[in-house]
């Protein structure tokens, strides 16, 4: 592994350069005209390939409804372009929201909800033509370890994980069998409700370490949802019939799925058991091919745990760590994970993540990626935060402006972590700066020159 280093590249040959200079993969290309060309999925269409990750705001009502900032959020998203809007993670019962605002969906929240997928919709038609829609996906969640719905943590756990302990709350309990059984079915209950709204699918979230991302690893756990694969996968599984028999095709399933944890075996999914720094992709790949028998053609691939080794699914310049490795080398291992799974299961639509650090040349890699057949769409996050119309300056202008791009700078991140409500502290800074202000009073400032964990 190289070391870190932050962005510093004033063109597309320097970026080559250095690509070349640390020998890893990383597919580029100038002709952008491939990001233009729409997506099918089954019998509806994505405009284009360029999607919006789920970024929670955590800004929505203490009853879990969307608030002023959540809709600011998604007029922001819905006006700027994008062929997909993939909506941010939503609890799916109170005890899983991963904070206080964290959105949760029920009968009772509907109609706030429709108001909020009726106005994407809107914005989007509005800002491009009458029959422009772009293809919608609710994330729901269970938070699991990282449960915090009054504000204090209150864990609860599917697996112990000796190298998450830090993240428990004292008062944390494993979830029971019979527990995850019912829980199996409020996601159903959500999706219904998803389903009414008018959503074109729902993630059945199973990524970064909540709930159904640790059960995928839930090696050491005994019982009827642990040990094996066929265990360790069944409440995804179940979720995914279940929904299937009472929905069948009034609305797409599809998944946030964590392909690889960076976290050593037998604790993280996805990882050489030999060495956990190595991608070991044959269970995620055989879950993918389940996935894609059973009707699902959408997936949202990403990797790492926000809480613990952040760098590995969000390259980043600045945060609370220097990585142990060139961001370069961080991007190359995610796009390489989506390049395998797309390859192992080539009618499935993979959507790859990792583009922000790139800032304007994620275009070139994101149109690379798709020509050579690496994955079918690009996902941004932190981006569209900053950058809410990068997508519409790619069609219009034919390139991203240097000048709005995220400077990947974790001040949303560590938003989070203060309690606050998110979005881009630089680049949307009359409504960010302030709340980034007043959550870091009296705290130490972040330092990159902390050490290196021996476990990253
Ligand atoms: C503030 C913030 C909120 C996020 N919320 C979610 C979420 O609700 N669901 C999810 O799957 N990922 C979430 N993520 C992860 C992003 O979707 C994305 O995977 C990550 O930022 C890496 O993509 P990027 O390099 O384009 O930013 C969040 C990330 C940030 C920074």
């Amino acid at each position: 592994m190289h070391q870190h280093r932050r962005f510093n590249y004033d063109s597309l040959e320097q970026l080559k350069n250095d690509i070349q200079c640390l020998g890893v993969k990383i597919p580029l290309s100038e002709d952008i005209e491939v990001l233009k060309q729409p997506i099918k999925i089954g019998d509806k269409t994505i405009p284009n390939p360029l999607a919006i990750h789920p970024m929670e705001g955590c800004d929505g009502t203490s009853d879990g409804k969307p608030d002023e900032l959540t809709f600011r959020r998604y007029d922001r998203f819905s006006k700027g372009g994008a062929g997909l809007i993939w909506l941010e993670a939503t609890a799916v019962v109170p005890e899983g929201r991963a904070n206080p605002r964290q959105l949760y969906i029920c009968r009772e929240n509907k109609s706030d909800f429709q108001a909020l997928y009726d106005r994407i919709i809107k914005n989007a038609s509005d800002t491009y033509s009458f029959t422009y829609k772009p293809y919608t996906v609710l994330q729901l969640t269970h938070s699991g370890r990282y449960s915090k719905p009054d504000g204090k943590p209150a864990s609860m756990i599917a697996t112990q994980n000796p190298y998450l302990e830090g993240s428990l709350s004292k008062n944390y309990r494993m979830i029971t069998d019979d527990e995850l059984e019912m829980l199996e079915d409020r996601f159903v209950q959500a999706a219904v409700i998803a389903s009414e709204i008018g959503f074109d699918a729902v993630d059945i979230k199973s990524c970064h370490g909540y709930l159904n991302s640790e059960l995928l690893s839930a090696f050491t756990r005994e019982g009827r949802y642990g040990g094996s694969f066929e265990n360790r996968t069944r409440f995804l599984l179940n979720i995914v019939d279940k929904i299937k028999a009472r929905l069948g095709s009034k609305i797409d399933i599809t998944l946030r799925l964590n392909a690889y944890d960076a976290v050593p075996y037998p604790y993280g999914w996805g990882v050489s058991r030999d060495d956990f720094h190595k991608p070991d992709l044959s269970e995620p790949i055989k879950l993918v091919k389940i996935l894609y028998e059973k009707g699902v053609r959408l997936v949202n691939l990403s990797s790492g745990n926000p809480y613990y080794n952040p760098h590995v699914g969000r390259p980043y310049d600045n945060g609370l760590y220097t990585p142990p490795q060139h961001p370069l080398e961080g991007i190359a291992n995610m796009l390489g994970i989506a390049r395998q799974i797309q390859q192992a299961v080539p009618d499935m639509a993979v959507i790859a993540t990792t583009f922000s650090w790139l800032r304007e040349y994620a275009v070139n890699v994101a149109a690379g990626g798709i020509k050579e057949g690496w994955f079918k769409l690009a996902g941004f996050g932190r981006q569209a935060l900053a950058y809410p119309d990068f997508a519409k300056d790619i069609f219009e202008a034919g390139a991203m402006e240097r000048g709005k791009c995220c400077t990947v700078c974790s001040n949303c991140t560590v938003i989070m972590r203060d309690g606050g409500k998110t979005g881009c502290v630089i680049k949307d800074s009359k409504v960010y700066g302030p709340i980034y202000k007043q959550g870091r009073e009296g705290k130490p400032p972040i330092r990159m020159d902390t050490t290196v964990s021996e476990h990253l």
